[in-house]
C-alpha cells in the first residue's frame, strides 16, 4: 500500500492534479499494487486557507507519505504578498530544501507525432532524447540575498554559493544516469567568468575519474543555450546549477513541443516530489483547456523514481505516445489536422489507451 500526497495548489494544479491521479489509480489496478491518496493545501491556496503558503500539515503529510504529486503554485493574486508568503519561495523552495531534494529530473524526447506542434524545425528535434539534472536547492535560489544602502542608494544582492558536496551529489547523478543511457554528460557552468562555476568545473573532473566510461565535456551556459536549439541531438545527460538548470529546461521543453510536455522529478531526500515543469497558468485556469500530461508524465517518473514500478511507469509514457499518435491535442499542442480536446478527455483517451 502507497502512500501519495496531492498537492494540488494553485490555477490549473487543481485541473492536472485531479487527472494525474486518474491515471495513477487505473495504473494501480492494472500493475496490482493499492494506493491511498491524501491532500493537503500548497501556494495561494494555502495563504488564503490558513495565512501560510506551507502550512506544518502539509510538509508533516509529505514527510509521511510515499511520494508527493505536486500541481503548481503562485498566481496574481498573490504576487504582491511579502517574500516570506510568496507561494513560489515560502512554499515550493521550502519544500524543496526541507525534504533535501537536490536533484531536479526533467527528461526532454521529442515524440514524433509532436514534431510539428514545436516553433523549431523538424530536422533539429527529430530523435531528440535527453534528461536534464539540475541541481536544486543550492545556489542564487538559497545563498544570502538581501538589500541595503550604499552611497545613500538602495543595493540588493543575491549570492551563488556552491560546496563541493553539492557539486559532487548531483554530478554523481548525472554521472549514474550517462552510464545508463548513451555515456555521455555535459556539464553546464560559466566558468570563464564566476568563481562557483570554477570549483563546479574542477568538482565534476576529478569526479570523471571515477567513470571512465562516461564522456565527459563542459560547456559554458550561454552557448549551451545556443547549442540546445542549433543541435540538441548532441546532447545525451546535462548537469547544471540551480537557475542555469531552470532557465535552460523552460528553453529545452520546446524540444519536446510544449512547457505542457514537461515531466519533472526532484529526488534526494526519503521522499520524492514530482510535479509538471511548468506553472499555474492563470490565464487558461478553471477552463478545461490545460495539457495533463506533463502531469501524468510526472506520475510515471512517481511510479519509476519514487515507487519502483517500471512497468506502470513504462505504460503510462506508452499510452501517453498514442494517444498522440492518435492525433489528440490540447491547445497549447494543437495544429490544424488534429484534434482539440481539453484536460479531462485528453486524460480519458491516455486512460482508454492504457
Ligand atoms: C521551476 C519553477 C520554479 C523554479 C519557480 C516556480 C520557483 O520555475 O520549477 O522551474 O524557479 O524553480
Ligand atoms: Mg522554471
Amino acid at each position: 500500500m502507497y502512500k501519495i500526497a496531492l498537492l494540488p495548489g494553485d490555477g490549473i494544479g487543481q485541473e492536472i492534479v485531479p487527472q494525474g491521479v486518474r491515471v495513477f489509480k487505473h495504473a494501480a489496478g492494472k500493475f496490482g499494487f493499492d494506493v491511498e491518496f491524501e491532500e493537503a493545501l500548497v501556494g495561494g491556496a494555502a495563504i488564503d486557507a490558513l495565512g501560510v503558503p506551507l502550512p506544518d500539515e502539509t510538509l508533516a503529510l509529505c514527510q509521511n507519505s510515499d511520494a508527493i504529486l505536486l500541481g503548481a503554485v503562485g498566481g496574481p493574486k498573490w504576487d504582491t504578498l511579502p517574500v516570506h508568503l510568496r507561494p513560489e519561495g515560502a512554499a515550493l523552495l521550502k519544500m524543496r530544501k526541507a525534504l533535501g531534494l537536490y536533484a531536479n529530473i526533467r527528461p526532454v524526447r521529442m515524440l514524433p507525432s509532436l514534431l510539428k506542434a514545436s516553433t523549431l524545425k523538424e530536422e533539429v528535434l527529430q530523435g531528440v532524447d535527453m534528461v536534464v539534472f539540475r541541481e536544486l536547492t543550492g545556489g542564487l535560489y538559497f545563498g544570502e540575498k538581501g538589500r541595503r544602502e550604499v552611497n545613500g542608494e538602495m543595493q540588493a544582492f543575491d549570492s551563488l554559493v556552491y560546496s563541493v558536496s553539492e557539486i559532487q551529489r548531483i554530478a554523481r547523478q548525472g554521472f549514474e544516469a550517462a552510464r545508463k543511457r548513451r555515456g555521455k554528460l555535459c556539464s553546464v557552468d560559466k566558468a570563464n567568468v564566476l568563481e562557483s562555476s570554477r570549483l563546479w568545473r574542477e568538482t565534476v573532473n576529478e569526479l570523471a575519474e571515477e567513470y571512465p566510461d562516461v564522456e565527459l565535456t563542459h560547456m559554458y551556459v550561454d552557448n549551451c543555450a545556443m547549442q540546445l536549439v542549433r543541435w540538441p541531438l548532441q546532447f545525451d545527460v546535462i548537469i547544471t546549477e540551480n537557475m542555469f538548470g531552470d532557465i535552460l529546461t523552460d528553453l529545452a521543453s520546446m524540444l519536446s513541443g510544449s512547457i505542457g510536455m514537461l515531466a519533472s522529478a526532484s529526488l534526494g531526500g526519503k521522499v520524492g516530489l514530482f510535479e509538471p515543469a511548468h506553472g499555474s497558468a492563470p490565464d487558461i485556469a478553471g477552463q478545461n483547456k490545460a495539457n495533463p500530461l506533463a502531469t501524468i508524465l510526472s506520475v510515471a517518473l512517481l511510479l519509476r523514481y519514487g515507487l519502483g514500478q517500471e512497468h506502470a511507469a513504462t505504460a503510462i509514457e506508452g499510452a501517453v505516445s498514442k494517444v498522440l499518435d492518435l492525433g489528440y491535442r490540447t491547445g497549447d499542442i494543437y495544429e490544424p489536422g488534429t484534434k482539440l480536446v481539453g484536460t479531462v478527455e485528453m486524460t480519458d483517451m491516455v486512460l482508454g489507451n492504457l
